[in-house]
């Protein structure tokens, strides 16, 4: 073929595409409203969270049973808000956040299975063990309050896009806080990094006790 005739192919090809696709007044589209119409549609399907539990099979040797992780630096999923949880999985799928054995796992799943099991774990509830040190979790529960409250909220449950940290594992919360403080660890975020940096190195083992005690 010659390379005119290539070219007029790849307009003509070009041409027929972009008008199959191109949706007449259609907005562009946000990832995150996105994900959050993806997940509410989902929550008013009976068949997602079954079909999430199905598919969570493969998260279970570190997440635990019902997304309660029995692992140290593994966090729990159960009881997460689930457009967070759907955004992190993106994160994994796409390099913005990375772990040796999540990413390549996430990358073999489909966009459903991913809402599912979003949907799924967020109406599980979390199960680790709580910290016992009542000097500490209240130097944490103050620190909370003063600098964190107004994000996570005050029952620290969270929201679409800032996690919920209640009931979390004590070491998963320090690590993610060290991972953000970091200029060398993949996870950052424009908020968190800010903060984490500016909390004292005794903060954060403080803070972390105070959340682990919240259900
Ligand atoms: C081999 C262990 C392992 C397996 C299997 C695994 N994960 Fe993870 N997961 C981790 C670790 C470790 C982290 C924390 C990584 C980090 O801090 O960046 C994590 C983090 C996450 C997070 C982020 C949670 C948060 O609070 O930000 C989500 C979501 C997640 N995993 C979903 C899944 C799903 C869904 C599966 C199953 C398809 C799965 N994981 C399987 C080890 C695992
Ligand atoms: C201005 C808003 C804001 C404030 C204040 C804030 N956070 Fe966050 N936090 C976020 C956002 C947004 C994310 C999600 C970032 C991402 O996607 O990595 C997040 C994520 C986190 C995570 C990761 C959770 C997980 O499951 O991986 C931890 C831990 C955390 N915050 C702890 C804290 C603590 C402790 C404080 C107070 C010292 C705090 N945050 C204050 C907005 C905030």
């Amino acid at each position: 073929m010659s390379k005119q005739r290539i070219t007029a192919l790849g307009l003509a090809l070009g041409f027929t595409l972009s008008s199959a696709f191109a949706a007449p007044g259609k907005a562009p589209t946000n990832p995150a409203t996105d994900n959050e119409a993806h997940i509410e549609q989902a929550m008013h399907n009976p068949k997602a969270r079954a079909a999430g539990k199905r598919a969570a099979f493969l998260c279970v040797y570190c997440h635990g049973e019902d997304g309660s992780s029995v692992q140290e630096n593994i966090p729990n999923l159960a009881g997460q808000n689930p457009v967070y949880l759907l955004t992190q999985i993106q994160k994994f799928g796409d390099g913005r956040r990375n772990d040796e054995f999540m990413s390549g796992l996430i990358k073999a799943l489909k966009e459903e299975d991913r809402v599912n099991m979003a949907v799924y774990y967020s109406t599980m509830q979390p199960k680790t063990p709580a910290s016992s040190d009542a000097a500490l979790v209240e130097k944490g529960r103050k620190r909370y309050l003063a600098t964190c409250i107004g994000c996570h909220g005050p029952k620290a449950i969270g929201s679409h896009s800032t996690a919920r940290l209640a009931g979390q594992r004590v070491s998963y919360i320090t690590e993610a806080l060290a991972n953000y403080r970091s200029s060398k660890s993949p996870r950052t975020d424009p908020v968190m990094t800010t903060v984490a940096r500016n909390l004292a190195p005794d903060d954060i083992p403080a803070v972390a006790a105070f959340l682990s005690t919240l259900k």
